[in-house]
């Protein structure tokens, strides 16, 4: 597909839709040219080609009923057979959605005319994205659930080809700090799948309580997602003294699946091993190099109880816990973490170090014995994951010793680790913390009126800055999956505290995310938040950050 933007080219006179349209679309499309004239889409008969999936048939649906109702004219839904023959032949009319294999898996193409909007993709994702745009370029209202009559209910004439930079456009929640219940995990879906990200990465274990239902492990979520008091502010000395706890059961976790998948997103658990593992150690001692006692951390940071690296049980464990989630998450990855994992416990473990002598690992004046130990762990589990079909994904540590073949680093310590994975051959996403951490501040006015945090900044002009190939070999360049940006949810307790974090920053991430390189525009993204895109998350219902700094 062309990667040209066209705007205006063809606008000589647009008498009843929304003035500046195509430009107010988030994410930008790769190619959008107006044309002459508009069509009107209150009570258009809406019409879905029959191959397409149940799902497909039941997304147009339900935009097609949304619509009706909102703009006060019902828009009637079929899927009739020889849909695209009888289009073919000139005799249907209405919004018809086609199904077109000669485009990308994420493709659409849309071309409104007088009286129709034609709808193509080859599946169900281009399908979804050709019908957010839509709603992008209708009133806000559309977002709402009010019956809003009034509203100009018209599309621009116009083309557009759209399709995304990056295959990986992902999103992070950490469930494990504080505990989402089932209905605010949709809603952060909600508003991922509205600006097209398409991987939602599931932070469900760490020190600080464990979240996902084990059946062959119980106590996990019957004593591992328990803490029995959280730190207040800062104040790393001490904590509340209140229970905290929560976790998915595995029927939550399918629900969850499926509603993502249902918006084109697919969700990505992560296992976070061998460290950040306190309050699995809490619920199953003997998994630890001393035996514990242990119990889930009241205070944030890393705590240096890690995994036993030594002792078999400890893959036991991992194997056992490893095996449901590969049942439970049909993606085609399992992220599992490999971030700081402090060695101290290691260094002093009797296993640990017998497992260092049996596998011949020395101190090699890039490594140490103990980070090739980790390595081993990683590698085993890469292996024991490839024989359920799944491949692994780590965060930046997993590249310390020699990753195998077919390991995905995620890059969160900044922008190298992807640069040098990729020229190590293996495939790489940015998340770095200089632009994709949320869970930091929003402005660097140290005087304004923000929410607790994480004491550093990452402002919308920031992450809007990424340049995600930065520094990658072109030749490298294809190892980029894509980007994604981080929630740690350390600071933040309440649903509305986390969709502040969010938004407006999501939309920024999205453009990085989906845009053509080089057709990222600061001031025309600044300018359409303020007057488009903070109207739709206003009618959507989401709290968000409602000061742009300038
Ligand atoms: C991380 O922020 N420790 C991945
Ligand atoms: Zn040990």
């Amino acid at each position: 597909m062309k990667r040209l933007l066209i705007l205006g080219i063809l606008c000589l006179s647009m008498p009843f839709a929304r003035a500046g349209v195509l430009e107010d679309i988030v994410p930008r499309p790769a190619e959008a040219v107006l044309l002459r004239g508009s069509a009107h889409v209150s009570g258009l008969p809406f019409k879905c080609d029959p191959a397409f999936s149940p799902d497909v048939q039941a997304a147009v649906g339900s935009f097609a009923a949304r619509l009706g109702y909102i703009s006060g004219r019902t828009c009637p839904f079929s899927a009739p057979p020889g849909l695209s023959e009888a289009f073919a032949a000139g005799k249907v009319k209405g919004a018809l959605f086609l199904r077109d294999s000669s485009l990308g898996p994420e493709a659409y193409s849309i071309e409104v005319g007088s009286g129709s909007v034609i709808v193509r993709a080859s599946g169900s994702s281009g399908i979804l994205y050709s019908l957010e745009t839509l709603r992008q370029m209708l009133p806000a209202a559309i977002y709402g659930d009010k019956v809003a009559e009034k509203e100009r209910w018209t599309l621009p004439c116009c083309i557009i080809r759209d399709e995304p930079r990056f295959a990986w456009r992902g999103m992070h929640l950490d469930s494990s700090r504080h505990f989402w219940p089932v209905e605010e995990v949709k809603r952060y879906l909600d508003a991922m799948a509205m600006y097209k990200l398409n991987r939602f990465h599931w932070h469900l274990t760490d020190d600080q309580g464990w979240r996902i239902e084990i059946k062959a492990y119980p106590l996990l979520s019957q004593i591992a997602c328990w803490r029995e008091g959280t730190m207040v502010g800062r104040d790393f000395s001490s904590n509340d003294g209140i229970r905290y706890g929560g976790f998915y059961t595995q029927d939550e976790i399918r629900e969850v699946v499926a509603y993502a998948a249902r918006r084109g997103i697919t969700v990505v658990p992560e296992v976070d091993l061998p460290g950040h593992m306190l309050a699995a150690l809490s619920a199953y001692p003997h998994l630890g190099c001393t035996g514990g006692p242990y119990a889930a951390w009241t205070r944030w940071g890393v705590s240096d109880q890690v995994l036993c690296a030594g002792k078999e049980s400890t893959f036991e464990f991992l194997e056992a816990v490893l095996s449901e989630v590969a049942e439970l998450f049909p993606g085609e990855y399992i992220h599992i973490g490999g971030d700081e994992c402090p060695k101290d416990e290691w260094r002093k473990c009797p296993d640990c170090q017998a497992k260092i002598r049996e596998l011949g690992l020395h101190d090699d004046g890039r490594f140490t014995a103990e980070q090739y130990l980790q390595n081993y762990v990683t590698r085993r589990i890469q292996d024991f994951l490839a024989t359920k079909g799944k491949k692994i994904i780590g965060w930046d540590e997993i590249l310390e010793g020699e990753p195998a073949p077919g390991a995905t680093v995620m890059s969160w310590q900044g922008t190298a680790g992807a640069v040098e994975a990729s020229a190590r051959g293996f495939d790489a996403i940015l998340a770095p913390v200089s632009h994709c951490y949320f869970d930091y501040r929003q402005t660097d006015d140290p005087d304004a009126d923000e929410p607790l945090s994480f004491n550093g900044v990452v402002t919308l002009e920031r992450i809007y800055s990424l340049d995600p190939l930065a520094g990658v070999d072109p030749a490298q360049a294809h190892h980029i999956l894509g980007v994604q940006a981080n929630l740690w949810t350390e600071y933040i307790s309440t649903p509305e505290h986390l969709e502040y974090m969010l938004l407006p920053r999501l939309l920024a991430l999205s453009e990085v995310q989906w845009c053509p390189a080089g057709q990222r525009d600061p001031e025309r993204f600044l300018r359409v938040l303020r007057e488009h895109e903070f109207p739709v998350l206003e009618q959507a219902g989401f709290n968000y950050r409602k000061t742009i700094n300038q």
